[in-house]
């Protein structure tokens, strides 16, 4: 086997490991540096326009999960055995819409744009998010095209876990309303600026998973010729 190969292989068993893990191994712990590992894919994840409009809420406390559980039937057997429970937040229309102050703030300061161009860039991006995406539409099409971003992030990172063997589960479900107003309570919202994407669960098998079931790729993909 030459080395694209292995990788190749190795990539792929990856993708094999991975599955939607429902009950973790409450006594295994991801190391702090595996995790750290796992949060710095979600970082460098990319994002449209490149706005990162999201945040990794790292859930380290009984009570708020005690509370979460009450209001996310699919995360029943995550919750109280995954060694780091996430939620992905996403960034609303307060701040990813062309003209906001963070959009203004994150081109300036974060990806360095020269000031003199930022005017100019807003209107190329309101022309892109009112015209061509038509986010315009609601506030709620603002939102969930941050939500397409943090989804993303969400797959870098069960993927990065997958290759270091830890598993992990995605969570939609969850009532939205109910976990929106008890992060709102809990002052971790940013004042309204962030609402909830997904969650996401990591940690170590109990038990081996059914053999994965997939449609086959003819299933799946039309070339057009
Ligand atoms: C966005 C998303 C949300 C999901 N929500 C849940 C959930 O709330 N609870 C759960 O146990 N599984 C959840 N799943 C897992 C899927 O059911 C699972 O990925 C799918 O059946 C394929 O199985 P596999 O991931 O084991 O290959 C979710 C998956 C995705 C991608």
């Amino acid at each position: 086997m030459n080395n694209d190969t292995n990788a190749k292989a190795s990539i792929l068993d990856a993708f094999q490991f991975r599955h939607a893990t429902k009950q973790f191994d409450s006594s295994k712990k991801i190391s702090a540096d595996d995790f750290d590992f796992i949060l710095e894919t979600a970082r460098l994840s990319p994002s449209s326009i490149g706005l990162e409009p999201w945040k990794f809420l790292v859930v380290d406390n009984s009570d708020l999960k005690d509370k979460l559980k009450q209001m996310a039937p699919g995360a029943q057997g995550q919750l109280d055995s995954a060694s780091h429970f996430v939620i992905i937040l996403a960034r609303n229309i307060k701040d990813v819409k062309y003209d906001s102050d963070y959009v203004k703030n994150h081109y300036t300061n974060v990806k360095n744009f020269p000031v003199e161009l930022i005017d100019q860039m807003q209107q190329k991006y309101k022309a892109f998010q009112e015209v061509d995406m038509n986010l315009a539409e609601s506030d709620r099409a603002f939102f969930d095209w941050s939500c397409k971003q943090c989804y993303i992030a969400l797959a870098n990172m069960m993927t990065a876990a997958a290759q270091m063997g830890i598993d992990s589960c995605p969570i939609e479900g969850f009532h939205y309303q109910k976990v929106t107003d008890l992060l709102d309570k809990e002052g971790l919202l940013e004042d309204g600026h962030l609402g909830v994407a997904v969650m996401v669960a990591f940690g170590y098998r109990v038990q081996d998973p059914l053999p994965k079931t997939r449609k086959s790729i003819e299933d799946i993909v039309h070339w057009v010729k």
